[in-house]
């Protein structure tokens, strides 16, 4: 099996940040609260503009790092759970705005599990040899999807977009995906759908009124509880999966990206894992949860400080609504 070379990274993350503090002013809550409970300080949040702007930007900044024509990418891959449209697809509008006028253009939707979910189809498209370059952009708008009167969830998510293109590499590469379907109701967010269909029973929608104009429910739903236990089991799952696949010991792994929903489930995932904490890569502090976003802007920031080396084992491992879960394990 074929493997993935990263051949270029790039992040866009938007200027305005709203720490903790900030949510104090209109919400029952404090920095002594979140902190210690999320790790979360503060996020940023795009105040002005479409989700796919920051896809465009990171995609435009993946590209010039890889230095590649645009022209010459095969696929463009976009990983989003919150679209500006339900078409056409994101892809389409990055593919347009990047001038990858060459290029398929898919989005791919496993939530915060998109950007591996991406990298393991990347590695598909690459085998077949008819696809030489792929852009994988994963590009998300939390603050769009919202209720920011529930402090529960509203504190843990940011805004930001992270790419990547990639092409077929001679070096292993091991991934797997996993999804518990009967899990959903843990975390979702329902398309507010505007429909005047004469023929639509509401009364008879199990569903309860999916053609229901703006209300609390269009918003994300979560039962952080449920989401907390299911994420630590899972990253523990999908990595001694994909190390199993690889044949090496976990302690041959060189860094760990994980999803950045908690810093508390990622220290305790790893711990379990007995992965040493210098190992694992975090900006969660920063940043917050930006869904898909989070590991390619976290491959982003560590490419730019110098830190991706040559001959590193790398892993990446997620989980999201779904409730989806996987890792993938690579060399730089
Ligand atoms: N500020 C102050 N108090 C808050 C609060 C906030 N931002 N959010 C919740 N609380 C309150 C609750 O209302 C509750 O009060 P009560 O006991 O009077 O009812 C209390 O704090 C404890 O809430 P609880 O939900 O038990 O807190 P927790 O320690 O389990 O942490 C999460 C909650 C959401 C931070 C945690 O469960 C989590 O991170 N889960 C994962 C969620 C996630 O990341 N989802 C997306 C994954 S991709």
């Amino acid at each position: 099996m074929s493997g993935v070379k990263i051949i270029g990274t790039g992040s866009y993350v938007p200027e305005f940040i709203a720490d903790n503090n900030k949510f104090s002013e209109f919400l029952d809550t404090s920095d002594e609260w979140i902190t210690p409970r999320t790790g979360i300080k503060q996020r940023h949040i795009l105040t002005d503009k479409p989700n796919f702007y920051m896809g465009v930007q990171a995609a435009q900044r993946a590209i010039e790092d890889a230095g590649v024509n645009p022209k010459d990418l095969d696929l463009v891959l976009v990983s989003t759970c919150s679209p500006d449209f339900f078409y056409p697809s994101m892809a389409c509008l990055i593919q347009k705005k990047t001038g990858a006028v060459n290029a398929a253009a898919i989005d791919v939707n496993s939530a915060c599990t998109g950007f591996i979910t991406a990298m393991d189809i990347a590695q598909k498209y690459l085998e077949t040899d008819h696809y030489k370059k792929i852009l994988i952009v994963a590009t998300e708008k939390l603050s769009s999807q919202l209720d920011y009167t529930d402090r529960s969830m509203c504190i843990l998510f940011g805004d930001a977009a992270g790419a990547a293109v990639v092409e077929k590499s001679d070096k292993p590469f091991h991934s797997m995906l996993g999804a518990a379907g009967d899990e959903f109701e843990a975390l979702y967010c329902k398309i507010h759908y505007n429909s005047n269909c004469p023929f639509y029973d509401k009364e008879a929608d199990h569903y309860n009124g999916i053609f229901d104009t703006f209300s609390k429910q269009n918003f994300l739903q979560s039962d952080g509880h449920a989401v907390y236990k299911f994420a630590v089991n899972a990253m523990d799952k999908a990595v001694r999966k994909v190390a199993e696949q690889r044949g090496i010991d976990l302690q041959d792994i060189d860094l760990v990206i994980p999803h950045q929903a908690n810093l508390r489930i990622i220290k305790k995932a790893t711990e379990l894992l007995g992965i040493s904490q210098e190992k694992v890569y975090t900006n969660i502090q920063n940043m917050g949860n930006v869904s898909s976003a989070c590991i390619p802007v976290c491959l982003d920031e560590l490419s730019k400080q110098g830190r991706l080396k040559e001959g590193m084992t790398v892993c990446f491992v997620g989980f999201g609504a779904g409730l989806t879960y996987g890792a993938c394990i690579f060399d730089i």
